[in-house]
Order: C-alpha cells, then sequence, then structure tokens
C-alpha cells in the first residue's frame, strides 16, 4: 500500500520508544522506505541496530556524524522525506518543534522538510496536562503538525490517565489514510472562507468576534487532501495555510465579499466558514477616536454587512456546491434550518458554540449537517480535521463521486 514511499521515523526518549519498532516494522510490511532518527535519549531506550534491522537503514543520531546519503546529511534527508513521524514525542521534543529548536538531527530535518508531519506525543498524564504542553500541542496544531493520541490507560510509571502512544497500527493507519485516500475532488476548484471579520472603528479599533479560524482552515485541509484546487479567503487569523493551499488575506466583511464572488464562478465548491460581520461601523474615523473630556454615551453608527451567503446562494449555478456555517447559542437546529431555507445552500452545518468541546478556539467540535430534504447527521465530538473530513465526504457524494465499493 506505501510502495516506494519515502517515511522518516522520529524516535525521541520515552518509555513507548520501544513500540516505534512496531511503527517500523508494519511500515515496511507496506513496502514503505523507512528512515529512522533517533534522539539521543531514544538511545537510551530502544537499541538503534534494532531500529536499523527492521528498517534496513542506517539510523541517523548525530548531525556530525560523517555523512552517507548527500554532502548535508540532515538536508539531504529532509529534501527526499514524503512524511516524517515523531513516534513517541517526548514532551520535551513538542516544546522544541513548538519553538522552532534545531539543536540535533532529528528537529533540524522538521524544520528543513516540507513533507506533512505526525506526532505521537507519549508522558506520564501529568507532563501532558501541564498547560505548557498543552500550549505547545495547540502551537503545533495551527501549524498544521497531525497530532495522533495520545490514549488514555495504564502508564509505565504505575499510574492510569491520558499520555501513552497511540497504538502502532493506530498511527500506521493515520499515514496510510493521507497515502491512500483517492483523489476524488481532483479538477474541482473549491473556495473556503475562514476566521473573524474585522470591522474598522478608526485606525486602533475594529469590532470583531471569537472565532479562530480553525474550522475553516481544517476545512481547506481536508479538500486539498481529496485533490481539490483549494483558495482560503482568510480573515485575520494566528494560523498558516496548510500546504499545497492558495491563502487570499482579507480584513473586513466588504473585503471577504469582493474575493469570493471575484472567484465564485470558477468554483464547484463554497465552504462559508468564515464568521462575517453582520454589521459594521457606516464610517471609520481617519484618527484615533478621543474622549471628549465629558461622561456623554459614545454613539457608533452600524451598517449592514453583505449577505455573502445569501447572495452565493442567488447566483448559484447548477452543479455548484454551497455550503454555509450557522454558529448559534440557542435553538440550533430551529435556527440553522430556517437559515438553510432561506439562504438557498445545498448543506449547512450547524454548530452550538457554547457546547464545552465545541466552537471557537477549540480544537474540537460537535456539529450536525442538515440538509435542505430534512435529513440531517449528528456527529459525535471530533477533532475539527475528523468533522471537516467528514464534510467532504457528504460533498463528494453531492458531487456524485463516492467511492465505489
Ligand atoms: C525512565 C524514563 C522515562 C521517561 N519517559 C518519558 C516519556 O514517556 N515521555 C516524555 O516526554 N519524557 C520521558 N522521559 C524524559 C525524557 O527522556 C527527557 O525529557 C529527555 O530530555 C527527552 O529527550 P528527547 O526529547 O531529545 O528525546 C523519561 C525519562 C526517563 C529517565
Amino acid at each position: 500500500m506505501l510502495e516506494g514511499k519515502r517515511i522518516l521515523i522520529g524516535i525521541t526518549g520515552g518509555i513507548a520508544a520501544y513500540k516505534a519498532a512496531e511503527v517500523v516494522s508494519r511500515l515496511r510490511k507496506l513496502r514503505a522506505e523507512v528512515h529512522v532518527i533517533m534522539t539521543e535519549s531514544a538511545a537510551r531506550f530502544i537499541s538503534p541496530v534494532t531500529l536499523q534491522s527492521l528498517s534496513g537503514n542506517p539510523v541517523h543520531l548525530d548531525l556530525y556524524a560523517e555523512p552517507r546519503f548527500g554532502t548535508v546529511e540532515h538536508i539531504a534527508l529532509a529534501d527526499l522525506a514524503e512524511a516524517l513521524i515523531i513516534a513517541p514525542a517526548t514532551a520535551n521534543c513538542l516544546a522544541k518543534i513548538a519553538v522552532g529548536l534545531a539543536d540535533d538531527f532529528l528537529s533540524t530535518i522538521v524544520l528543513a522538510t516540507k513533507a506533512p508531519l505526525w506526532v505521537a506525543p507519549a508522558m506520564n498524564h501529568v507532563m501532558y496536562h501541564n498547560p505548557v504542553t498543552q500550549e505547545n500541542l495547540v502551537r503545533l496544531r495551527e501549524r498544521c503538525v497531525r497530532i495522533i493520541g495520545p490514549a488514555a490507560g495504564f502508564q509505565a510509571c504505575g499510574t492510569e490517565g491520558d499520555g501513552r502512544m497511540s497504538e502502532p497500527e493506530v498511527i500506521v493507519d493515520e499515514v496510510v489514510r493521507y497515502f491512500t485516500r483517492p483523489a476524488l475532488l481532483k479538477g474541482k476548484n473549491a473556495i473556503v472562507t475562514a476566521g473573524g471579520t474585522q470591522e474598522p472603528i478608526d485606525p486602533v479599533r475594529y469590532l470583531t468576534n471569537r472565532s479562530s479560524g480553525r474550522m475553516g482552515y481544517a476545512i481547506a485541509e481536508a479538500l486539498q487532501e481529496a485533490g481539490a484546487e483549494t483558495i482560503l479567503v482568510s480573515a485575520p487569523t494566528a494560523l498558516s495555510a496548510p500546504p499545497g493551499v492558495e491563502r487570499v488575506p482579507v480584513t473586513t466583511a466588504l473585503e471577504m465579499y469582493a474575493a469570493v464572488m471575484e472567484r465564485f464562478p470558477d468554483a464547484d465548491i463554497v465552504i462559508k466558514a468564515a464568521a462575517v460581520a453582520d454589521y459594521r461601523p457606516a464610517t471609520a474615523a481617519d484618527h484615533k477616536i478621543k474622549k471628549d473630556g465629558t461622561d456623554s454615551n459614545l454613539t457608533l453608527e452600524l451598517v449592514p454587512n453583505p449577505d455573502i451567503l445569501a447572495e452565493l446562494g442567488r447566483k448559484k449555478k447548477p452543479g455548484q456546491v454551497l455550503v454555509g456555517f450557522a454558529a448559534e447559542t440557542e435553538h440550533l437546529i430551529q435556527h440553522a434550518t430556517e437559515k438553510m431555507r432561506r439562504k438557498k445552500v445545498d448543506m449547512f452545518v450547524a454548530n452550538d458554540v457554547t457546547k464545552p468541546g465545541a466552537g471557537f478556539g477549540s480544537p474540537t467540535n460537535i456539529v450536525s449537517f442538515l440538509f435542505p430534504d430534512g435529513r440531517r447527521v449528528d456527529l459525535p465530538q471530533l477533532t475539527k480535521l475528523e468533522v471537516a473530513r467528514r464534510l467532504v465526504l457528504e460533498i463528494e457524494a453531492m458531487l456524485g463521486l463516492e467511492v465505489k465499493e
């Protein structure tokens, strides 16, 4: 299944390092070309000789060792990689790659490669829940690093909790899925909008909302994985565009409107995941608005922004798929269903942003897919990327592109 795929396995110094041998062995059985990179600590937990035998290639440990592979070995390896998987990934390793340290072979490769990166965290559950580790994971997710697990259960230190490395078959399945997913949307053009627009009041202040952009970015990633030429029209966020996705930065609702309308005629799929301000200040002051020295109120006049989704619904040609999002805080399904009918979209993704594990800023989401024929699919709590992949499957089905068994 992975015939000839060049996969780098990074192993760091945790008790789960022994499980990396199984990951390497499984990848080899699937005919991947595997190159192992170990940290110095990892080599205290499992012998490089084991990994060398299982991978069929020399193990890389020392940045300054005599190169066997190109003149600058870490760059040559980084260039040839089609995937990099760090399993197990220690708390230390996650921290290093979150801030971009490059002080050993593995962390240098992480910076030098353009290949997709997966990490399988493994550590004591207190280390895992330490706010610093959690912050590092958030940073990594924002940079499109794919995080596998961790799983919960018995830990080698004698406690129970989450922090166990995901099982080797789970890790290998993720990679197989990445390489073997049929590119059903190849030849299709997709536009995704993401983030919360900013509506200027004066040169230093603006009106905005709590959208982090994560859901839209995950959708762009899933569409790109499925082969679509994907454009991400993004309001300001802290996120990087997934590899292969074209990002069109915008700030205001009017700019987003113009960017989407310009590209809509060529689009096969449009997914409006952005939180677009319904209103903007009627005028934006040229200079910072100052206190007038009295205690009187300041009134801002707001005017409505164009309703991008409704306009797309009106302009939509047969064959174009239009998906809207409804972030609600009450009467979710009722409000979303009404919106869907009004705006003539093919599907609505409804999420109650007040639920724990859903909505703004959360790495996970809990959504329902609603269709104009009354069909409704309630998904469990999933990572935003998993929600995005399910959404892409629905779009493929709407376009009649399902995989035939
Ligand atoms: C017996 C033992 C077990 C350890 N297990 C883990 C672990 O499971 N996860 C982890 O993050 N660190 C673990 N550590 C700590 C790491 O080995 C340590 O942070 C080291 O600096 C990691 O280096 P590396 O990230 O370069 O491999 C363990 C240390 C020892 C001595």
